[in-house]
């Protein structure tokens, strides 16, 4: 029993001295508010938008019918018969000569004098309906045999119940568009909408649609209104769209043209995404590009998110990792030709040949279209040739558009080596560097920009994501340790500002069901959106982005990792805030001694903090805030303020500048 009290006593002993020896540390660190080093762009922090996980079609599109114009490579995918005490038969059919672009159609033979007979649509992995919410249905339809044949419209829950309904009496012998509307009477993540015929007789069908009525800024046919939201509370400074490897496409006849994606969404044509076989171990058969998402609603989406759109184009070569197609240099001319009328699709005159299209979809006004990217992931000198040839013709036409570049898939070798070379002989504004590598990468390279020429050209973040230990739900890889990292990296992205100019986490969004790649930003299903930690590590920044970068100094040197510590600050010349971020990757509390100098500072300040009970935490639609920012309340003495930075936590200290 005594030397059990001795034990106890020494151990006691023990984590007292040692738990007053970390006390003692103190991290001495000054802020110069008063010494700004350089500007920090408004379009620092963006978001890379690719149709990659159904965020697109089953996604951001509002669309809630799969495959609603008959057109993917099996003409029923999506669809099934139903029959309700009758019979009946559907034969798909080509082609109908009113639309070459979308030419395939559905015919219905109902044998219906009692009961129903029809089909129905399935969703993107199940259509998510709401309670009391309005959904607008359109149907091209035209009776081909029989009269007197009724339709019938009825929204299914997955227990089988009719949730809502709505009847098409005035079918005729021409194509017309039908329109109804349906008020769910429940909630259902997996509903299913049916179309049943009454009557003896053939119906022909084509683009059925239905969409809720409330989307993003109600626009009919919009967006789906919370995965957008979701992004818009980001405060993107740009949109990147539409990728990504889809951009290139598996081959280039599978190339993302941009063309092809404007004018009526009934006329645009449908091509297979290349998503749908890239992962084998995640095939999506169903994965299409209906394009009802196109050009001008990404530019759209852009401005009313307040962010500078960024269109990337194909450069005359198709993903290198698939067929590698590429343009013989004398053929190039129609892809250089393409980058140069989306220049006059976004910012033309409406008397001009693209600029009369914008108009004509309903934006007359320019999208004041300043940045543009020529190829995506490409590499070696196939790249360089293609690229210098659309950068002359740009410069040429459009010399106020800054042109992005891209230094192909890897963060560091021969293609990265190469492209910087040969790019720096020629005039792009931004180089785009990808890097999804380990969460340790992403530590050790909080430096990685300290060296960089500050007069040469600027960096494009493009794509980046730590990428570490997975689990079996979708959401698991995106883990705390991972969003920790990328945050400790981040600083570094803000402290080279001036080389930094745009920075953007890839891919963006994630559908639980019907995921290809992951770690992803925010993840949904059909009623739910949740943002990872990742997702909040972005946050923190975008939000809190600043107009300048100030010095953060231990010791004279910026804060890059010693004793387990990322540090980086910002002033915010029109808000006069400043707010520093302070990263501790270690498993133990740090206590730094913030000393202010340039400016006097406001007694009460705020520290937001984003932090998890376990390195391998994650977010889940089931617990979406299992990780989440809190703000607490810090005291500012005079010139200095003495915090404990909690372990493994990730914090924006805000402070308020005296006028
Ligand atoms: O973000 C996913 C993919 O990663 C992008 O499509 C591509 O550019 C990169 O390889």
């Amino acid at each position: 029993m005594k030397r059990k009290v001795i034990f106890i006593i020494v151990v006691g002993l023990f984590v007292a001295f040692t738990a007053k020896l970390t006390a003692q540390q103190v991290h001495d660190i000054s802020v110069d508010a008063g010494s700004p080093l350089f500007e920090i762009q408004p379009v620092m922090w963006g978001v890379f938008f690719e149709d990659i996980n159904f965020a697109a079609d089953g996604g951001v599109y509002g669309e809630l019918v799969k495959n609603r114009s008959f057109e993917f490579t099996h003409p029923m995918t999506g669809w099934e018969q139903v029959r309700q005490n009758a019979i009946g038969r559907v034969v798909p059919t080509f082609y109908s000569p009113a639309n070459h672009n979308n030419p395939h159609y559905v015919v219905v033979h109902a044998d219906a004098a009692k009961g129903a007979f029809g089909i129905s649509n399935q969703g993107f992995r199940g259509m998510g309906i709401r309670k009391d919410n309005l959904y607008n249905l359109s149907v091209n339809a035209r009776i081909s045999s029989g009269s007197g044949i009724r339709m019938k419209a009825e929204l299914i829950s997955s227990d089988g119940t009719v949730i809502g309904t709505s009847e098409i009496l005035d079918l005729t012998r021409d194509w017309k568009k039908h329109e109804a509307t349906m008020t769910s009477s429940a909630t259902d993540p997996s509903a299913k909408l049916q179309l049943l015929f009454m009557g003896l007789g053939s119906v022909d069908l084509d683009m059925v649609s239905l969409f809720p009525a409330d989307t993003w800024k109600g626009r009919p046919g919009g967006l789906r209104k919370d995965l957008v939201q979701m992004i818009a509370d980001l405060k993107p400074g740009f949109l990147r769209f539409p990728g990504g490897c889809i951009v290139e496409g598996r081959n280039l006849e599978n190339r993302y043209q941009w063309k092809l994606t404007t004018g009526p969404v009934e006329e645009r044509k449908l091509i297979t995404n290349r998503w749908n076989s890239e992962m084998r171990n995640r095939p999506a058969p169903d994965y299409f590009q209906s394009f009802g998402l196109g050009f001008y609603e990404y530019f759209l989406m852009a401005e009313d998110m307040g962010a500078e759109p960024l269109p990337i184009l194909n450069c005359g070569m198709s993903c290198q990792f698939n067929a590698g197609e590429v343009v013989p240099l004398n053929e190039l001319q129609p892809y250089i030709q393409d980058a140069l009328d989306l220049i006059e699709f976004a910012n033309g005159p409406v008397t001009s040949k693209w600029g009369a299209l914008r108009a004509s979809m309903g934006h007359p006004e320019s999208f004041n279209l300043r940045y543009l990217g020529v190829g995506n992931e490409q590499w070696e000198q196939q790249y360089i040739e293609r690229y210098r040839l659309f950068e002359k013709e740009i410069r040429l036409k459009y010399p106020e558009i800054k042109i992005v570049s891209g230094s192909g898939p890897y963060a560091s070798g021969a293609y990265f080596d190469l492209a910087w070379t040969e790019l720096r002989k020629l005039d792009p504004a931004l180089i785009d560097e990808h890097y999804y590598m380990a969460p340790e990468w992403f530590l050790n390279n909080a430096g990685r920009y300290d060296n960089y020429d500050r007069s040469g050209i600027k960096v494009f973040a493009g794509e980046y994501a730590a990428h570490g230990k997975e689990g079996p739900a979708p959401e698991s890889r995106n883990t705390w340790l991972s969003a920790l990292t990328e945050a400790a990296f981040m600083t570094g992205l803000e402290r080279n500002a001036d080389v930094v100019h745009m920075a953007s986490y890839a891919p963006l969004l994630a559908h639980v069901d019907a995921w290809q790649w992951r770690p992803d930003l925010i993840w949904f299903d059909n009623l739910n959106v949740i943002g990872t930690p990742n997702y909040y590590v972005q946050k923190l920044f975008s939000t809190h982005r600043g107009t300048h970068v100030i010095p953060a100094l231990k010791d004279g040197d910026p804060l890059t990792g010693q004793d387990s510590l990322y540090v980086s600050a910002v002033t915010d010349k029109a808000s006069s805030m400043i707010y520093v971020k302070i990263v501790n990757v270690s498993g133990e509390t740090k206590q730094l001694r913030l000393n202010f100098s340039g400016a006097s500072l406001q007694k009460d300040a705020e520290m937001e903090t984003l932090k998890a009970r376990g390195l391998y935490d994650y977010n889940s639609i089931a617990n979406p805030k299992n990780i989440y920012p809190f703000t607490r309340p810090v005291t500012v003495s005079g010139k200095k303020l003495q915090l404990g930075i909690e372990a493994s936590s990730v914090n924006v200290l805000k402070l308020s500048v005296r006028k």
